[in-house]
């Protein structure tokens, strides 16, 4: 049985300011605190999916999952950092590429107190993640249960991730964000598409508005009539909606004192895909998707915020953290 999940995207080091609000345009805010943290969206799916796997013990012997990480990084502390933190949470990178003249990937992040953000992303060496890189994944694809994607890489790369996977037998998982309009040819190879409410509106070519559970149905059947087998609506605090082979059904989010929204959506991802790989089916899979993503919103940061399988098992057992 396949059970790697390899995660394909970005690395970025994260420098986050903590605000009392955010700033307006042509504002300036004093900072309450600084630090420098690893995130980027596609490291953020793989620390999130090794802490959570590491604690698992296989059901049969060659059972546990496997997290990998492809991406690239520059030649400098930043990079290191990165590498550093996917080696502390079990999380092979063999397949992150250092690259030469050109920094880590960086992200200006503020939080306000009431744990929202803005977040700005200088792409630096995750833009030279290329599309002729992808040949070198195609062993990792053919062992690998799921492909994580997202949009801070190269579209060219994502889309040639895409058709590969489908070559070679692994199933895909794209989180549209940063949200980017995407053609039908490239979601017609996603499995599962996982947007928040602004990235399916833009998908949709609508007006950005807030999306209930009442609305949830119709935007996930228009968002499958684009291509994906299946779509997973992130919907925060109203918690999320499948729409796929499987029929329709929502999940409730996991209520949580939130102090740092950073980094929730990707281990939403994580936390879908580590179940999904374990076999559960997909209302479990939600559940568990929704409790990992509230237990990285009660902690500061991105990777920081990675949950440890306990953790996650513990909000399910007793709605506590
Ligand atoms: O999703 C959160 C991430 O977005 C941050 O870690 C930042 O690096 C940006 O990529």
């Amino acid at each position: 049985m396949r059970s790697t999940i390899l995660v394909a995207g970005s690395l970025n080091l994260d420098f986050v300011a903590g605000v009392c609000r955010l700033p307006e345009p042509g504002q300036t805010v004093t900072g309450t605190s600084f630090e420098m943290i690893p995130g980027g969206k596609g490291a953020n799916q793989a620390c999130a999916a090794g802490t959570m796997a590491r604690r698992k013990a296989p059901a049969e012997p060659g059972d546990a999952v496997r997290v990998e990480m492809a991406g690239c990084v520059g030649r400098d502390e930043a990079g290191e950092m990165l590498l550093r933190s996917l080696a502390g949470a079990g999380v092979a990178a063999e397949a992150v590429g250092r690259v030469d003249g050109v920094a880590t990937g960086a992200a200006m992040i503020n939080v306000d107190a009431s744990g929202q953000n803005t977040i700005v992303v200088i792409p630096g060496a995750n833009a030279r993640f290329a599309p002729s890189d992808v040949d070198s994944l195609r062993g990792r694809l053919r062992e690998c249960a799921w492909l994580l994607l997202q949009l801070e890489t190269p579209l060219g790369t994502v889309e040639a991730l895409l058709r590969a996977a489908r070559q070679e037998g692994a199933r895909t998982m794209l989180d549209p964000a940063p949200a980017q309009p995407l053609a039908r040819g490239l979601l017609s190879m996603v499995d599962i598409l996982t947007p928040n409410e602004t990235e399916a509106c833009l998908l949709l070519e609508r007006a950005p508005r807030r999306v209930g559970l009442e609305d949830a149905p119709d935007l996930a059947r228009s968002l499958r009539a684009l291509g994906p087998r299946a779509v997973v609506l992130k919907l925060g605090d109203a918690g999320c909606f499948y729409s796929g082979p499987e029929g329709e059904q929502s999940a409730p989010a996991f209520a949580v004192r939130a102090v740092d929204a950073t980094a929730a959506g990707d281990t939403f991802n994580a936390g879908l895909a580590v179940a999904l790989s374990e076999g559960l089916p997909v209302a479990g899979a939600l559940r568990f998707a929704n409790a990992s993503a509230a237990v990285s919103v009660t902690r500061k940061g991105a990777q920081t915020s990675a949950p440890e399988r306990d953790d996650v098992e513990r909000l399910l057992s007793t709605g506590r953290i």
